[in-house]
């Protein structure tokens, strides 16, 4: 058995960052790395990936309900992350799964907490109910400036969602937010620069989860 295999545990790493910096990229590279070497693995988004959560997910992305109150916003995102934990991460993670998960409560710091300016005493509640007291075991940030979101959300030529369409000094903020939390939580999350190649950033990402195996594995010697 490779050391990679011997040390693998189930676990619960998010990805986070602002808008195209590259979390749907390095998760699918991070799947495909796990599932080469025979490690349980699936990936999950935060709000989705549930039959509820997804449909959360619509109302919470439609351009059409722009008049949605930031509190009603909150509890949305809350309510489609509880459905996902029971339903999708709780049981992945108890079957030995390791669970990459787009986006999770940190988003919702930095986009309702830091960008909507709600009370970050009230949001750090409701986060805590959303993800059913969930903590994630691994966080990457992907970071990259506002400048390099708007060029590849160009690039790509997709209509702006809900929140994408909220602009650039609303994403400056979520940037800030991001930034403050890294800082905030050095030992769970961990920030890659997300203007270095694909492949740079999927190398740092590997990295850090065989890092964090080794931490599991010698704490349990
Ligand atoms: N390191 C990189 N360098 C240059 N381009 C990149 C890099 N990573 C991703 N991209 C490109 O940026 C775009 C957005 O990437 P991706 O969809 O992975 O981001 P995302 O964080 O999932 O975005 P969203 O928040 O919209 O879901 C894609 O066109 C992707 O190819
Ligand atoms: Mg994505």
């Amino acid at each position: 058995m490779s050391p990679d295999l011997m040390m693998s545990r189930p676990l619960f790493v998010t990805f986070e960052g602002i808008d195209a910096c590259g979390k749907s990229t390095q998760i699918k590279l991070l799947a495909d790395f796990l599932h080469r070497r025979q490690i349980k693995t699936t990936q999950l988004r935060d709000p989705g990936s549930t039959r509820v959560s997804e449909a959360v997910r619509n109302i919470l992305l439609d351009r059409k309900y722009a008049d949605m109150s930031p509190w009603a916003e909150l509890l949305l995102y809350e309510a489609a992350r509880a459905q996902l934990v029971q339903e999708s991460v709780l049981p992945a993670l108890k079957n030995g799964f390791v669970v990459l998960c787009d986006r999770f409560y940190d988003s919702t710091t930095a986009y309702q907490g830091f960008a909507r300016q709600l009370d970050p005493v009230v949001v750090e509640k409701a986060n805590a109910i959303g993800s059913c007291g969930l903590i994630p075991d691994l966080t990457i940030f992907i970071d990259i400036d506002v400048q390099e979101s708007e060029q590849r959300k160009q690039l790509l030529g997709h209509t702006l969602d809900r929140m994408e369409a909220e602009g650039k000094q609303f994403l400056q903020r979520v940037r800030d937010g991001y930034q403050a939390l890294w800082a905030k939580e050095p030992n769970r999350i961990f920030r890659v620069n997300g203007s270095e190649s694909i492949e740079t950033v999927q190398e740092q990402i590997q990295t850090l989860l065989i890092q964090k195996w080794k931490d599991m594995f010698s704490s349990e010697q």
